[in-house]
């Protein structure tokens, strides 16, 4: 297949990318940072505010993955309008184009923050989302109602998938994991918001990358997909492991941040029953291949 991979400069898009290439896809990048990982991917420089260059891009594509995004919700927190314009115009932009051109689906690279608002902690695809706390939450339950409503008003084929906390090679450096790896090998203590006992589900990145390519399948048409890890950890655990993986570290506790996922046990059965998708690699041996990824990438 033609695919076409937005943000795939990025942290999950690039390993998308090498998923795609690794299964013999065709693959364009549409991104307005360079691409710089293979070879044998086209990089399309352009901005999602831009409705030609994203129309111009998806030309001879069979499917769009949309990842392109403020995914940092801290910068959708300091910049409202700006977080707005890049998650809401910019998927909006991806779906028109993807109407008025022969692509045949767009898949949609969403967050399990979505259930951030809802009541309860056990949450699959069938739970009813309320008002987000989040602002970065907000700008993504719009794009996944836009999709919505493309397959139902144009028929258009559309996929969302709700991605755990990614972590792993080339993670952004703002991330929990990549800020604690950073400060344990710089010999400065760690610091926790809140005590550390919220419980999370972190997914590996190539894990991820992994259902992703999965959701190529026809049964994803129209679907919804939680992919998230299958361990539950303490924050306080991940600082603990790393602690054991880098050697003595100290941990320190700071307030709370607003809106924060406070953690909900998200199924991602469905994905498992539907796509054969699973998470493969656990939390102490993911970290320590991004250990050992960072240390190999430390000065660039
Ligand atoms: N990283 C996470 O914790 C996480 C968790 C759940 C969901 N997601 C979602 O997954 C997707 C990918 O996230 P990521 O962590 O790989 O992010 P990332 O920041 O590493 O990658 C995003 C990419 O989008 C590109 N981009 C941003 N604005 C653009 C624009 N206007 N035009 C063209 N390209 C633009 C960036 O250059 C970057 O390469 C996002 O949609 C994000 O919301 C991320």
């Amino acid at each position: 297949m033609r695919i076409l991979v937005t943000g795939g400069s990025g942290f999950i898009g690039s390993h998308l990318v090498d998923k795609l290439k690794d299964a013999g896809h065709s693959v364009r990048v549409f991104d307005m940072m360079p691409y710089q990982y293979r070879t044998d991917v086209e990089w399309y420089k352009g901005s999602l505010l831009n409705y030609d260059d994203v129309r111009m891009s998806m030309s001879r594509i069979d499917v769009v993955y949309h990842l392109a995004a403020v995914a940092n919700v801290k910068d959708a927190f300091n910049e409202p309008l700006y977080g707005e314009a890049i998650n809401v115009r910019g998927t909006i932009h991806i779906l028109e184009a993807a109407r008025h051109s022969r692509c045949g689906r767009v898949i949609l690279g969403s967050t399990v923050w979505v259930y951030g608002g809802t009541d309860g902690l056990d949450m699959d695809e069938s739970t009813p989302l309320s008002p987000p706390p989040h602002l970065y939450t907000a700008t993504k339950i719009a794009s996944e109602y836009y999709c919505h409503s493309y397959s139902e008003l144009y028929n258009l084929p559309t996929t969302i998938l709700r991605y755990g906390i990614p972590y792993g090679p080339r993670a952004r450096d703002a991330a929990v994991i990549p800020i604690f790896v950073r400060k344990a090998l710089n010999g400065e203590p760690i610091t926790i918001a809140g005590d550390g006992l919220q419980f999370r589900k972190f997914v590996y990145v190539e894990d991820l990358a992994e259902g992703n390519m999965l959701a190529l399948n026809e049964i994803a048409e129209n679907k919804i997909y939680n992919l998230d890890g299958r361990e539950m950890v303490t924050i306080r655990q991940i600082a603990e492991t790393i602690q054991k993986l880098v050697g003595n570290v100290e941990i320190q506790y700071i307030e709370k941040r607003p809106g924060d996922f406070s953690g909900k046990d998200v199924s991602s059965l469905h994905a498992k029953a539907e796509l054969g998708w699973e998470p493969k690699i656990n939390i102490e041996e993911g970290i320590r291949r991004y250990i050992e990824w960072f240390k190999e990438n430390e000065d660039n």
